[in-house]
């Protein structure tokens, strides 16, 4: 069996290693891509997620966002307190102000964007689904199973989602607790069915982070001059340069296997520096060395044999 690739040319043994070693290049080379594209995604996702707990933190350290608005004011609220003149002023809770600035990123239709989301939400809009439903309730089995829980992401051609888990503390419990001990506006807005009976631990849901990426234009702004100089054209640069000389090693071994007695084998040796280190100039010379001999010691030989023959021949007329 071993022979079947033995006994080939040179240069085909070469051209099938030197195939199967560039479809291996690609194939490291575009999974290693693949992994940077993902790491960069998922670090990107990271940042998201952190910014939308830096927002709600914010809101949190105020208990939530008082904002002027008229008497008419359609948004969603929790509390409101009529200042007169035709002013109110309406609370806001920190989630309420996260879902808003979610909503906001959404709306300005930005490559990235988040959701805060649950499978039990007090606002029906939060509900999760498809992705987002089955990582909330892995995540939840995994707080039970292992204590800790991480996040869970996925990615298509053109998009990549990232779920984190938001776990509820005592305070939460005020609003996502009983219902019956939450606020009355939380009652008056959200109702009294959805968003509550959690228990201090569970997972309220996630932040659900969506980013539309090009992995052309990543991987563009990866694949850059330095990696292409530097990587790229060097193995390219090698592997036509082994391939020529097997290629060269292969045309003087063809030539002298088909040298045929006083013919010339088509190797010209007279260009070739006599203190070459070349092992294939070596090669050529020694080939058209060896030539020269057989052809002299032949014409030698045939020479005197020419001249015994005549001698024969003379003995015999005489
Ligand atoms: C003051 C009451 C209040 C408190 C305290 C509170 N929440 Fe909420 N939470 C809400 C309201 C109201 C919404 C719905 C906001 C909206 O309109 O989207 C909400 C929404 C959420 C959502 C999105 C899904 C849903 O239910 O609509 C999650 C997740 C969530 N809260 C988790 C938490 C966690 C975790 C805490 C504690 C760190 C917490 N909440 C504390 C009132 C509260």
């Amino acid at each position: 069996m071993i022979h079947f690739f033995t006994n080939r040319s040179i240069v085909t043994q070469l051209g099938i290693l030197i195939v199967l070693l560039l479809a291996l290049w690609v194939y490291g080379i575009s999974s290693m891509l693949n992994q940077l594209t993902e790491k960069q995604l998922e670090t990107q996702a990271k940042t998201i997620v952190e910014n939308a707990k830096t927002h709600w933190a914010w809101g949190a350290d105020y208990s939530g966002i008082w904002i002027k608005s008229g008497t008419n004011y359609a948004g969603s609220y929790i509390d409101r307190i009529d200042a007169g003149n035709g002013v109110v002023f309406y609370y806001k809770n920190p989630a309420r102000v996260l879902k808003e600035i979610s909503d906001k990123g959404i709306a300005r239709q930005n490559n990235d964007s988040f959701r805060m989301v649950s499978l039990n939400p007090s606002n029906p809009e939060n509900l999760a689904t498809g992705f987002e439903a089955d990582a909330i309730k892995k995540l939840s089995e995994q707080l039970i199973t292992q204590k800790t829980v991480g996040a869970i992401y996925t990615q298509d051609a053109d998009t990549f989602r990232y779920v984190e888990p938001v776990v509820h503390t005592a305070a939460c419990l005020t609003c996502h607790g009983e219902p019956a001990k939450a606020p009355e506006g939380m009652r008056r807005t959200y109702g009294s069915s959805n968003g509550y009976y959690y228990k201090e631990g569970d997972v309220a849901g996630a932040i659900s982070v969506t980013i539309k990426f090009d992995k052309w234009a990543i991987l563009s702004s990866v694949i850059n001059t330095p990696l292409t100089v530097l990587i790229v054209f060097p193995i390219i640069a090698i592997l036509a340069f082994v391939y020529g000389l097997s290629k060269k090693i292969s045309n003087v071994a063809t030539k002298i296997g088909s040298y045929q007695r006083g013919q010339s084998i088509g190797i010209d040796a007279k260009s070739i520096p006599e203190n070459t280190n070349n092992e294939i100039f070596i090669l050529v010379r020694a080939a058209s060395k060896l030539v020269g001999i057989v052809n002299g010691t032949f014409s030698q030989l045939s020479a005197a044999t020419r001249k015994d023959t005549k001698i024969d021949r003379g003995n015999k007329g005489e």
